[in-house]
């Protein structure tokens, strides 16, 4: 130990979701906890991603209820949109958030340094360039979350104004009157379905033959199909080559496919997120690196360098802010000697907030198969289903998958794929009972509320026992 060094229990370089979660957990078991940021504690979930996102899109939800209220008889005139007073409320939310959460990491005694924090040998961090000067601490435990950054790709750089990232685009004061999103992922789909929603004319490239990966085919389908209604051209299978700004105004010609342009106001690269390990130090430690930049992990988050953790975005895992919650507690429980159980990280659940919405858990159709499981297979339509129709929403569907009997009946569930109205919320019995290896009857027993969205759940999982009532 550095004799200079002020100790603690545990010390954590970040403090986005993984970072904070480890530190409020840990501090709530009673251990003594610091923690550095070089931003703001709430990390990119809070700052620059989930949160922003979603709040931005339910202003695109908040538009599409008031343009289809005649249908309910209510006669509006048509919305106008001032794109700077949907970003005051943003900013509104995150800061309330922040401040919640401020409090409570000062309510559990968690120290937090402002500056950028490295670690050295013998668990000393550094801490550097921010307003709490140079600070050396030093770790029982350290724990490594500093996240991600957007990754970028050649002939696009990012210039702020004509291609951006989620950074950019989380805090633009007016949307651009076109844009060509590059990458069909979470991120892609979430950007294309808010912008198009309040008007901007929208393509998405993706270099795969399918966007939105991971996700079951069915439910993907379901996904274009609204897209396209809402007029997102979405072009999958093409490369992008590069673009050349206009001379007579902001926008910029993009190059992609075979021969092909397109000239958009705003290019948006959203071809995943990079760990930031760049700024962690490292030397005189036995901590690996792979050439991707993630933090090399066994299945309780430990490097190779002894009581030394990494979690978050920084490891190879899914990068989803829950995840970094779950990686947090699973790391203080380690600390703590309390022999905890690895996350299942086939098994987490995915929520993706475009419009229509779509959530899942464990297997897709074609991923069980893959697994070399016998499946039987339940879909279901929100068409039929009572509240879906009083909502006006009624696009989308519920797809349970599940081993397959020898009589021709549904097993152990293994998968639940869900897009349509607000699946976000309804994943969680269905993320329990796929977690929990339930049986398709031991879940088809359980009453399902009605008239409520999450009986199409139910119905969907009562079909895989042969019988069935209204699907
Ligand atoms: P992603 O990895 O999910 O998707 C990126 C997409 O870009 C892929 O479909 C990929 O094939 C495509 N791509 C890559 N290079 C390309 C190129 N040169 N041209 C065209 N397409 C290209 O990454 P995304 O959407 O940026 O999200 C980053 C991370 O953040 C992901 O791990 C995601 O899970 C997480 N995230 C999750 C959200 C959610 O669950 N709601 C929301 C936002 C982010």
């Amino acid at each position: 130990m550095v004799p200079t060094a002020e100790n603690h229990d545990v010390v954590i370089i970040g403090g986005g979701p993984a970072g904070y979660a480890a530190a409020l957990y840990g501090a709530s078991a009673g251990l003594d906890i610091a923690m550095v940021e070089k931003a703001k504690v709430g990390g990119t979930c809070l700052h620059a991603g989930c949160i922003p996102a979603k709040e931005l899109l339910e202003t695109a939800a908040v538009r599409r209820a008031i343009v289809g209220s005649a249908r309910f008889g209510l006669a509006t005139s048509e919305p106008v949109l001032d794109f700077s007073v949907t970003q005051q409320r943003k900013q509104q939310v995150i800061d309330e958030l922040f401040t919640g959460l401020s409090g409570l990491l000062e309510r559990r005694k968690v120290t937090v340094y402002d500056g950028v924090g490295s670690l050295h040998a013998d668990h000393l961090v550094r801490v550097r360039g921010g307003a709490s000067g140079e600070v050396e601490l030093h770790g029982t435990h350290v724990l490594l979350a500093s996240g991600s950054v957007p990754r970028t790709i050649p002939g696009f750089e990012v210039d702020g104004s004509r291609v951006i990232t989620s950074d950019e685009l989380l805090s633009l004061q007016k949307l651009p009157a076109s844009a060509v999103v590059i990458g069909g992922g979470a991120i892609g789909c979430e950007f294309a379905s808010m912008m198009a929603d309040l008007g901007t004319e929208v393509t998405i490239l993706e270099a795969l033959p399918k966007i939105l990966p991971g996700c079951d085919d069915d439910i993907t389908r379901v996904v274009l199909r609204s897209f396209k209604s809402r007029g997102i051209d979405v072009r999958t299978g093409v490369s992008v080559h590069g673009h050349e700004p206009h001379d007579w105004d902001g926008g910029t010609k993009v190059r992609f496919g075979d021969g092909e342009s397109l000239d958009v106001e705003t290019v948006v690269v959203s071809v995943g997120r990079r760990p930031l390990s760049d700024e962690l130090g490292l030397d005189g430690t036995k901590v690996e690196v792979t050439d991707r930049g993630h933090v090399v992990v066994d299945d309780w988050c430990r490097t190779a360098e002894p009581g030394v953790y990494a979690l978050g975005d920084l490891i190879a895992t899914p990068a989803l802010a829950h995840v970094g919650f779950a990686e947090g507690i699973l790391v203080v429980q380690d600390i703590l000697g309390e022999d905890p159980v690895p996350v299942d990280y086939g098994r987490v659940p995915w929520c993706i907030y475009c419009h229509p919405e779509v959530s899942f858990v464990g297997h897709s159709e074609a991923s069980a198969k893959d697994a070399g499981f016998e499946v039987v297979v339940s879909k279901h339509r929100f068409t039929g289903n009572g509240r879906a129709k009083i909502l006006g929403e009624t696009e989308g569907m519920v797809k349970v998958i599940a081993e397959k009997r020898p009589d021709g009946t549904g097993g152990r569930l293994l998968g639940v794929h869900m897009v349509g109205p607000w699946v976000t919320e309804q994943l969680g019995q269905a993320y329990l009972a796929v977690n929990w290896e339930a049986n398709v009857e031991e879940v088809a027993q359980f009453i399902q509320p009605h008239p409520s969205l999450s009986e199409l759940f139910g119905e969907s999982v009562l079909a895989l026992t042969g019988r069935s009532l209204h699907a």
